[in-house]
This record gives C-alpha cells, sequence and structure tokens, in this order.
C-alpha cells in the first residue's frame, strides 16, 4: 500500500520537524541596554567578556547563577535565569545564545538584560544579586481578545495568585498552574522570580506586576510580563514542559446525531463498513488530524507571536526604545522575532493611559490605576523596579 507508506514517511519527517525545531536558537523577547557607555573601557571589556564565557559551562543551581568578574570599580555582576521547566541542555543552549547576541545588541553598554522564552540574562557594575530590579517592566501582551474576557479575567486572577504562593514557598521560586476557563478551554501559567530574591521580594514583584494585568491586558487571553526580577506568561495553550494536554476543542457526534432527516439510519453506513474502508478512513482521519494538529499548533504560535508591547511605565517608550531595538536585529536571523509596530504600541499605551496620566517622572508620565485589591497604583510606582523605575 504505497499511500500508507506516503502517510508514514510524511508522519516521520513531522516528527523530525519537531524535533528539529526544539534545537532552534531561543525565542527572543526583548532587551534593555542601559545608555551609560563604557566607551570601551578595555578593563570593563576584558571582566565583561569573563563573565560571559564563564556562562555557558557552568553549574546553575535552581535554574540560577550568579557571579562576578574583576574588582571596582570595573567590576561587573551578573547572572543567567532559565525558566523553571527547561531541560539543562536547552538552558545552557539559551544562554550560549544569549552571551554572544547580548553583546551584538549592547556593544558598549555597561548594564544589559536580555528576555528569552527559555531564559534570561543580566549584568550591571552594580550589584544586582538579592535586589528587587529597578528597571521598569514590560507587557508582552497578545493581540487577541479572548472570547469571554470577563470569565477569562476572574480565573486568571485565581489562578495567578495561586500560582505566586507557590512559587514564593519554594527555593526555585517557580511555579506553574492551570486552571479552566470553560469545559473545553484551559488557561496555563507560569511564573517565576530569581532565586535570590527573598519570598517577600518576589512576591511582591510578581503581585504588582499581575495587578496590572486588568489595566494592561483585560481579556488578553495570553502575555508574558518581562522584569529583570521576575516574569510571568499565560496563555490558552500548553507552553511548558509538564503542561497537560488541552482539553478537547471539538465536541464528538453521537451516533444518533448520524440520523439523516427522514428519521432513518442513512443506509451508506453498513456498505462502507467494510475491512479497507475503515482502514482508508482510519488513515485519512489520521492525517487529517496530523494536519488539523500542525495548523493548530502554527496558529497558536502565531498567536502568541503577535504581541504589542505595552509600557505601563509611559508613554516615552517609542522615544526611549526605538525602531532600532526592534526591527532587523535578530542575528540568528530566526522567523521567530515577534513582530511588533510600533504605531499599534503608542496607540494601546496612549488608549489605556491618557485618561490616567498623573504627570512627568524621572522617566516619563507616571499614571494612576488602581489595582486589583483596590490600592491606587501611583503608590506602588515608588515600589522598586515595577511601574515607573525611577
Ligand atoms: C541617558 O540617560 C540620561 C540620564 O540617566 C539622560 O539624560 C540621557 O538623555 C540618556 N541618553 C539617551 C541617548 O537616551
Ligand atoms: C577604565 O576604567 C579604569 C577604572 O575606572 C580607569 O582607570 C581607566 O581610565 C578607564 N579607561 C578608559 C579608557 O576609560
Ligand atoms: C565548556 O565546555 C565545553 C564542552 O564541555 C568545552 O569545549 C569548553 O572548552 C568549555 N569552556 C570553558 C570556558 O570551560
Ligand atoms: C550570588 O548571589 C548570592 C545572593 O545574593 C550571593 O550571596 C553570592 O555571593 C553571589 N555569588 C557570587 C559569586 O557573587
Ligand atoms: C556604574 O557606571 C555608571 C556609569 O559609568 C556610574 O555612574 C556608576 O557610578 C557605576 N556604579 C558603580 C557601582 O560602579
Ligand atoms: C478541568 O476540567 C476537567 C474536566 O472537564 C477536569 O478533569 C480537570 O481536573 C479540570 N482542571 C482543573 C485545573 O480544574
Amino acid at each position: 500500500m504505497s499511500c500508507f507508506r506516503f502517510f508514514l514517511t510524511f508522519f516521520v519527517l513531522s516528527l523530525l520537524s519537531l524535533t528539529t525545531e526544539a534545537q532552534n536558537n531561543p525565542n527572543y523577547l526583548y532587551h534593555i541596554c542601559d545608555n551609560t557607555t563604557f566607551i570601551r573601557n578595555r578593563t570593563y571589556q576584558t571582566n565583561l567578556n569573563r563573565l560571559l564565557s564563564a556562562f555557558p559551562n557552568a553549574t546553575a543551581i535552581n535554574g540560577f547563577y550568579n557571579t562576578t568578574s574583576g574588582e571596582e570599580p570595573n567590576r561587573i555582576y551578573g547572572f543567567f535565569l532559565c525558566r523553571g521547566d527547561v531541560l539543562t541542555t536547552t538552558c545552557r543552549n539559551c544562554v550560549t545564545f544569549a552571551t554572544g547576541d547580548v553583546i551584538q545588541k549592547c556593544p558598549v553598554e555597561k548594564e544589559a538584560v536580555i528576555w528569552y522564552d527559555e531564559c534570561l540574562l543580566r549584568y550591571s557594575n552594580k550589584s544586582i544579586f538579592s535586589t528587587l530590579s529597578e528597571m521598569e517592566t514590560k507587557y508582552l501582551v497578545g493581540v487577541q481578545t479572548d472570547t469571554d474576557p470577563i470569565q477569562f479575567n476572574e480565573v486568571q486572577k485565581v489562578a495567578m495568585n495561586d500560582a505566586v504562593a507557590q512559587a514564593v514557598s519554594v527555593a526555585k521560586r517557580f511555579a506553574t498552574k492551570e486552571a479552566n476557563i470553560s469545559r473545553f478551554r484551559t488557561l496555563y501559567g507560569l511564573v517565576q522570580c530569581t532565586p535570590d530574591l527573598s519570598s517577600k521580594d518576589c512576591d511582591r514583584c510578581l503581585r504588582v506586576a499581575i495587578g496590572e494585568l486588568p489595566k494592561c491586558c483585560f481579556g488578553r487571553n495570553g502575555g508574558r510580563v518581562l522584569n529583570p526580577s521576575c516574569f510571568f506568561r499565560f496563555e490558552i495553550y500548553p507552553f511548558y514542559n509538564g503542561a497537560s494536554a488541552p482539553p478537547p476543542t471539538t465536541v464528538t457526534t453521537s451516533p444518533d446525531s448520524m440520523v439523516n432527516p427522514n428519521g432513518s439510519k442513512p443506509r451508506w453506513i453498513p456498505i462502507a463498513a467494510s475491512l479497507s474502508a475503515v482502514l482508508g478512513l482510519a488513515l485519512l482521519s489520521s492525517f487529517a488530524f496530523v494536519i488539523w494538529r500542525m495548523r493548530k499548533s502554527q496558529e497558536d504560535k502565531e498567536n502568541s507571536r503577535k504581541v504589542q508591547l505595552l509600557d505601563l511605565g509611559g508613554g516615552n517608550f517609542v522615544n526611549e526604545y526605538s525602531n532600532e531595538n526592534f526591527h532587523g536585529e535578530r542575528v540568528g536571523g530566526s522567523q521567530e522575532f515577534p513582530s511588533i509596530q510600533l504605531d499599534i504600541i503608542h496607540a494601546a499605551t496612549k488608549h489605556f493611559c491618557d485618561e490616567n496620566r498623573l504627570g512627568e517622572g524621572g522617566f516619563g508620565p507616571v499614571y494612576k490605576g488602581t489595582l486589583t485589591d483596590g490600592k491606587e497604583i501611583a503608590e506602588s510606582c515608588k515600589t522598586p523596579g515595577m511601574l515607573h523605575g525611577g
């Protein structure tokens, strides 16, 4: 049966393409280069190179590795953090890629932080260990709005709070959470802090970021929150290792529904029930299933890539991190680079921020908002690194 061979080949090929995909470059998300340059100071550069070259072979504990290089005033503090669920090889792959990528993106800066889906790398000339970052939090949110945003938000709030409570209680500072939005849809959430943070700081980092969700991302059914000290991600499809399979998206038809309008069972069923036809049907449906799965995962990926960058810290985003940070920058040339349209971001930021604008701070405008627990956001602007990293 040559047709069978064709399906087999097809199957093997699609499996192969899935496995090779896992070896690809990490999925770049965002980076920040501090604007204080080291003017190619030889000492600093040497220390930086030494720091970065130690990363790929370093033994991470709980996915985290921190070290310093050199002496004051040219000392560098650096760490990397891998997502809590990724394998050691994926972690190493991501970190190795990041060490090369970050110096291309921030060639002369003393401080930098770069995020990928699988890992995060950061260095600075200041001590950055065991302290909450003072950098602004970035929101990369899916462009799709959920079909039932109110229900989605309710489920999300409960699930994310559960995840935070779980994460702060373990040394790894990492937790995942699944929750049913409806019978056929599941929310998948992941939260993580750098494990050098105290559980109190981790809690604060995540809760302030999550508190922004109703404002930045109401009803959006996918997104990532990026802070150098903590991050989280939520999707309506499984995206981390160890996630349970998604619930069925189609309703199975009962045999009764095959009754034709006249009320009699369709006559073709017994006729078609020969062995070969059943075999053919099985092959055909598995073929259709494979196609469906591929298209589905492609769709999910497309959706996850269609993200907007929201910067709650200020409308100064467009000036501060201009196009050069986003376009044609990925050295690996991978298609996985999220395309982010600045005009959309600007519109979105404007849309949800203008009416809440309070005034200008050191970093740009300060916005007023209300956290889920009723606290005003303007107050939380003072907390390090969250809304307004002045
Ligand atoms: C760099 O930061 C300083 C303040 O820290 C600011 O005055 C200056 O405009 C910034 N430069 C650029 C190019 O953004
Ligand atoms: C590099 O840093 C050291 C220590 O701060 C300083 O003495 C030296 O002048 C700097 N070199 C340059 C080229 O800026
Ligand atoms: C890191 O490990 C690889 C392979 O194990 C080795 O080839 C390389 O020399 C090591 N690098 C350092 C800096 O130790
Ligand atoms: C890593 O961070 C911890 C926690 O702040 C700190 O105690 C330790 O000295 C750091 N390690 C290095 C090599 O700097
Ligand atoms: C880090 O570098 C900046 C810019 O050169 C400098 O102003 C600051 O004092 C340095 N911080 C430390 C702790 O060396
Ligand atoms: C979601 O619903 C399914 C049944 O529809 C159930 O088996 C599963 O335990 C639920 N998951 C959660 C996290 O509540």
